[in-house]
Formats: C-alpha cells, sequence, structure tokens
C-alpha cells in the first residue's frame, strides 16, 4: 500500500495512535458520472495516496483498455468497482470509500445520480455529514442538481460544497462560476442549508482540489481537501441531548441490573437524572459499566450498561433519555417517507416501524402529499411508488418516543418494513407530533362484551369470507346467516358489494383502496363483535396483510377465516354478473383474478368449495363448526342466562 506517512515504514506504534485520534467526516458526491463525480472521488482517493498497488496496477491497465482519458490515467474507472457497471458506464449501489490523510479520515458515499436511484442517495446521505454536489461548468444549475439538493436537505444534511467541476472546459472563466453561484444560492434559498461552499475545480487536471489551480487566481475561497479535512461536523455527542435506546436488560442476579445499549445522541455521567419516556419515571445514573471497567462519561457512539439508582421499569426498547430535555412521546406523527420498493405503498396496510431498538405496528393514516423531487412540488396523490417521497401522518400500535428529525437525526428517523416479507419499504423522518387523539380518552363502559354475549346467549365472532369474486361468497354466506337465525342467534352480513354502496362508496379498486375498504370492514365487524353479534363478512379481501390484521382487531378464537376456494374457472363461468366477460375484454380494470392478485389463505379455519358441493351443503358445514364451539360456551362464573 503506497500511504503518504512515513511512520509506516518507521514507526508503526505511532502511525497507529496518530490514526485513533483523527476525527472521521462521512460525506456524500452528489451528482452523475457525466458530471466527473467518479472522476473526482479517485482524485481524492489518488491523492491521498490511499491505493493498493494491486488497484494500482490494474487501474492503468484498465485506464488503457477501456478508459476514456487516451493514456492517461482513468480516475473514474477506481470508482466503478463492478464489471458490468464499468461497461455500462454507470455506477450502481451505494459504494462507501474509506481513506485519510493526515489531518482526517474519511468516508465517502458514492451513489448513482439518476432518479430511479433516489432510494440509494437517500441511504448514502443519511449517514453523511457533509455533501459535495457537483455541477458541470458548462451545463449549470441542473434538475437533477436540485433533485440531489432537495435529497441531501430531506436527510438533515446542513454542510454543502457545490463543486463546479470541468473549469478547463469553460476556461475557467469567473463569470461562468459566478452565474452557478447565484443561480444555486437563489434555488437553495428553501432548503435551509446552513452553509454552502462554492468551489470551482477541475477533478481531471486536479485544479483547487488540493493544490490551487494556475488558472483561477480570481477564486479565494479554500482547496476541496482542505475544506473536507477542516469543516467542522456535529458528531451529535456533546450539543443534543442525552438518548439511549435500550437493547437488552441484563440482570445477571438479584444485585445488578443493567442496562444496555449504543449511546445514539449526547452523553452521560453518573448522577446525571434520566427518564423513562413511556412511563415519565425517572432516576439518575449510579454507573457507567463498560468491559474496560466503569466510566466517568460516556458519548455518543460508545456502548455501554447504565445502571441507576432507583429500581423503575425500563424495559428493551426503551428510550432512556435526559430528564430535563425529553423527547416527544405519542402514538401519532407527521414524517416524510421516502418509498425504497417495488410494491407501493398502501396507507390502510399495517407494517413495521422500527425506531431505536423498539418495533411497532403502524398505519400511514393520511398521506398528505408527494414531493415532486425534480421540481419540489407538492402533489396530490393516494399512493407511493418506488423512489417517491410523500408527508405523510403515522398512525402506531402503541406511543413511541422520538425526537423531531431535524432536531435530532439518530431519535427522529425509522425505517417501515412490510409484515410479510420482512423486506425493507421505506425509510422516513419524523417531523412532528400529532396532538389531535391525545384528549380522547377510552371511555369505560359498564355494558360490555360478555354482558351482552350473554344476554343473547352466544360467543360473538367474525365469519369472515374471502374468496374471488362469484366464489359464492355471499350466496353461502346468506344461508349460513339464515340457518344461524332459525337457531335463535343474532347475526350481521356486512357484504361487500353492499357495503360499497355506503361506509366505502368513495373507493374503488386498486390495491390502495382495497386495502382501506378491509381495513374499514375490520373496524367494523370489531364493533358488531363486541356488540355480542356473529358478524358474517362477505368480501374477496384479496390480501393476506389486511385479513391478518382484521383477525388481529378481535381476540383469539372469535376470528374464522372462512376461504370460499372456487376455481377461478368455476367463477368465470358462472360469472353472475357479467364481470369476468367485462374484465376479459378490457372493459373493466383490476379485475381480481385477471390483472388484479388473490392471495389465498394459508391457514384458514374453514375451506369450501363451491365447484364440489352445493350452498346449502356448505353452509350447513360451516354452522355446525362455528356452533360446536359455541356450544362448548359455558359461562361458569355463576350469572344468570
Ligand atoms: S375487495 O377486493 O375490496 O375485497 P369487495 O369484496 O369489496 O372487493 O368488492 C368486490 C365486488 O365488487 C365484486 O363482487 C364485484 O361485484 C365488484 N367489482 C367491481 N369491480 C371489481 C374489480 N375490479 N375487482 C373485483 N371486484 C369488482
Amino acid at each position: 500500500m503506497a500511504h503518504q506517512s512515513d511512520l509506516i515504514a518507521t514507526d508503526i506504534q505511532a502511525y497507529l495512535k496518530a490514526q485513533e485520534e483523527k476525527s472521521m467526516l462521512r460525506f456524500i458526491t452528489c451528482g452523475s458520472v457525466d458530471d466527473g463525480k467518479s472522476t473526482l472521488i479517485g482524485r481524492l482517493l489518488w491523492d491521498s495516496k490511499l491505493i493498493f498497488e494491486d488497484q494500482l496496477a490494474s487501474l492503468e491497465a484498465d485506464s488503457k483498455r477501456v478508459g476514456t482519458q487516451g493514456e492517461e490515467i482513468d480516475y473514474a474507472l477506481l470508482l466503478d468497482g463492478l464489471q458490468a457497471e464499468r461497461e455500462q458506464g454507470i455506477t450502481i449501489d451505494v459504494a462507501y470509500r474509506f481513506f485519510s490523510t493526515d489531518k482526517r479520515k474519511f468516508i465517502v458515499a458514492d451513489t448513482p445520480g439518476h432518479e430511479q436511484y433516489t432510494r440509494n442517495m437517500v441511504t448514502g446521505a443519511s449517514t453523511a455529514d457533509v455533501a459535495v454536489i457537483l455541477i458541470d461548468a458548462r451545463k449549470g444549475v441542473l434538475t437533477q442538481t436540485k433533485r440531489h439538493s432537495y435529497l441531501v436537505s430531506l436527510v438533515g444534511i446542513r454542510k454543502v460544497v457545490v463543486a463546479i467541476n470541468k473549469m478547463d472546459l469553460v476556461d475557467y472563466a469567473e463569470s461562468v462560476f459566478d452565474t452557478i453561484r447565484d443561480d444555486y444560492e437563489q434555488f437553495a434559498e428553501q432548503l435551509g442549508f446552513e452553509e454552502i461552499t462554492f468551489i470551482p475545480i477541475s477533478a481531471l487536471k486536479g485544479d483547487n482540489i488540493i493544490d490551487p489551480g494556475p488558472h483561477t487566481h480570481w477564486y479565494h475561497g479554500p482547496m476541496l481537501m482542505s475544506y473536507l479535512e477542516t469543516v467542522k461536523v456535529d458528531t451529535g455527542a456533546t450539543n443534543r441531548p442525552f438518548r439511549m435506546p435500550v437493547q437488552w436488560v441484563n440482570r445477571p442476579n438479584l444485585d445488578f441490573r443493567g442496562f444496555c445499549g449504543t449511546i445514539a445522541s449526547g452523553s452521560i455521567a453518573p448522577g446525571d437524572e434520566v427518564v423513562v419516556p413511556s412511563s415519565g419515571q425517572t432516576s439518575r445514573v449510579k454507573s457507567i459499566v463498560t468491559m474496560d471497567g466503569e466510566l466517568e462519561e460516556a458519548i455518543a457512539g460508545q456502548a455501554v450498561t447504565l445502571t441507576l439508582e432507583d429500581e423503575i421499569d425500563v424495559s428493551r426498547g426503551d428510550l432512556l433519555s435526559a430528564a430535563g430535555d425529553r423527547p416527544d412521546f405519542a402514538d401519532q406523527f407527521e414524517a416524510r417517507l421516502v418509498w425504497m420498493h417495488e410494491e407501493p405503498l398502501l396507507p390502510g396496510r399495517s407494517y413495521l416501524l422500527k425506531t431505536g431498538a423498539q418495533t411497532i405496528p403502524v398505519q400511514v393514516s393520511g398521506l398528505k402529499y408527494k414531493v415532486n423531487v425534480n421540481t419540489l412540488e407538492h402533489q396530490a396523490g393516494k399512493t407511493l411508488q418506488l423512489n417517491e417521497i410523500g408527508i405523510c401522518n403515522f398512525s402506531l400500535g402503541n406511543p413511541v418516543a422520538f425526537d423531531p428529525y431535524r432536531e435530532n437525526r439518530a431519535t427522529g428517523n425509522f425505517i417501515l418494513i412490510d409484515r410479510m416479507t420482512n423486506a425493507t419499504v421505506g425509510a422516513g423522518m419524523i417531523d412532528f407530533a400529532l396532538r389531535r387523539a391525545t384528549n380522547i380518552h377510552w371511555q369505560a363502559v359498564e355494558v360490555d362484551k360478555k354482558s351482552r354475549s350473554m344476554m343473547k346467549d352466544q360467543k360473538p365472532c367474525v365469519l369472515w369470507f374471502t374468496g374471488l369474486s362469484g366464489a359464492g361468497k355471499s350466496t353461502i354466506a346468506n344461508l349460513v346467516e339464515k340457518k344461524m337465525r332459525s337457531l335463535g342467534k343474532h347475526t350481521y352480513l356486512l357484504d361487500g358489494d353492499n357495503v360499497r354502496h355506503g361506509l366505502n362508496r368513495d373507493l374503488g379498486f386498486t390495491d390502495a383502496d382495497r386495502v382501506e375498504n378491509i381495513r374499514r370492514v375490520g373496524e367494523a365487524a370489531k364493533l358488531f363483535v363486541d356488540a355480542g353479534i356473529i358478524v358474517l363478512v362477505s368480501f374477496i379481501s384479496p390480501f393476506r396483510s389486511e385479513r391478518d390484521m382484521a383477525r388481529e382487531m378481535v381476540e383469539a378464537g372469535e376470528f374464522y377465516e372462512v376461504y370460499v376456494n372456487t376455481p377461478l374457472e368455476v367463477c368465470e363461468q358462472r360469472d353472475p354478473k357479467g364481470l369476468y366477460k367485462k374484465a376479459r375484454a378490457g372493459e373493466l380494470k383490476n379485475f381480481t383474478g385477471i390483472d388484479s392478485t388473490y392471495e389465498e389463505p394459508e391457514s384458514p379455519e374453514i375451506v369450501v368449495n363451491a365447484a364440489e358441493a352445493s350452498a346449502e351443503e356448505l353452509a350447513e358445514q360451516i354452522v355446525q363448526q362455528v356452533l360446536k364451539e359455541d356450544s362448548s360456551l359455558n359461562f361458569t362464573d355463576g350469572t344468570e342466562r
């Protein structure tokens, strides 16, 4: 390895110590291949001489073979790691490069600049302190410059270098530089950057990267490298309030109870007062325990175990916080959401939200607007597609402690996870807590589900009929209801076509609307169960997620998923409403089984096939099964029935 430091050869210990003590800067470079981004990073690595010898040899060979610089070294090739990418001439994923100089260590995130890689850029930028935005001097501020700048501001980067590149191709003209600077400044006003530094460079020729270029005598600002070496960054260690998500409660014996985690922000010392936001209980830190003994102080980034002076309830997932500067604690908030998955966001769907050490069920209760990443315009929308950004309201299964992202990046971010596939589907930045539900409390009622059920002499439950259109759900459900009625049961039938005339008349048949359709019906079914009623629900309900959501809304044993498993061919042949015919003719879009999915139940309580027995027989089977369990109901507490 060819490194500039002679210490490696002469005093390795001194070299390693110096390395350890150097501060670290994380930055991201934004631009496209055409702007010379890879060339710039290649040049920074080259000039800091942290390039491995073997890389050097292959770089020279590659430069001659596929390089764009004739016999000279093509620095861009250093970056475009993968062969396939090289041949396509673009960089695909987030590549993190490490290099160092005498003054600092650097991690540079290199992400592709195209719009379809928005999620990669957001990922790369989310841990960066500084962004270097490249502008081609010949082209000026472009749509992509605006997009990159917006994304950088979105993830909370406050310091930006605008590197105006290819100055050699505009004869190092100061006027070109000035015009671009003025344009950019005007545009960036709305983004709230704290500091913008403009540097005229030529990544190719090396002007103003390390040393002043010979042609830009009119420029008196810093060189790019010296800027990066000296820019002050907020490490979150000192000037943010103390926050530590508890990863684990360590209780080896009755005498020791330690709370383990990595400090997300701020610092802590024995004697400091901390609060558990979920209970509001406070205590003081007794000791900070680490593998290497007890500490006088610990700061952001350190993994520690804290012991407290009092026995208070602290569990995994709690955010131990400075008592004098508490985080928000709410179950609703507004946040900016970057959608990262090919499957679009379905607002009514239940996802998992992971923040700190907590994972909580969540729904997007409203998509207020989307942001066009190119123009920054607000647009209406019902869903978010891959790489789209939306301002959304979130409603969580239980309250969570957090800080607004702009105040604390460490405790204001989250990811969304799909409950079925476990894939990360979105990344969010919390704006503020929504207080709207804080004055609404559960009203205690004296007449409860149990007394209502006993009065009706039945065990309330949901019979959830799912299956294709024309499968026979409604016919069977109708017969089941009649049979139950004749047995004196109190029932109600919620039927898709009917509910869509009233409660859900605003919903169509897109995936997002179907999700919302089922969410509402699930909520309605829950109310009927609470009323002591046996409720029959007959909806296609094509998605597993929402059927599971409906199941989770009621108590265990109260939900029967009845899969009316009639083959598509049979449904289509029957076609009671002539809808399959229309769908096949292309007159009806998003028709289930034709151009919209149906996810079969995985473990339904009851499966019936309408092609194999009469509706009458199937209804009888269902009634038998449900009432068998109903009759085993006994009210053993002596209450009069
Ligand atoms: S669900 O998918 O959201 O659960 P739901 O059960 O409410 O559907 O409504 C289905 C009924 O709407 C069908 O039985 C059919 O009569 C009618 N319908 C109209 N358009 C469609 C469509 N594109 N896909 C499915 N059903 C449709």
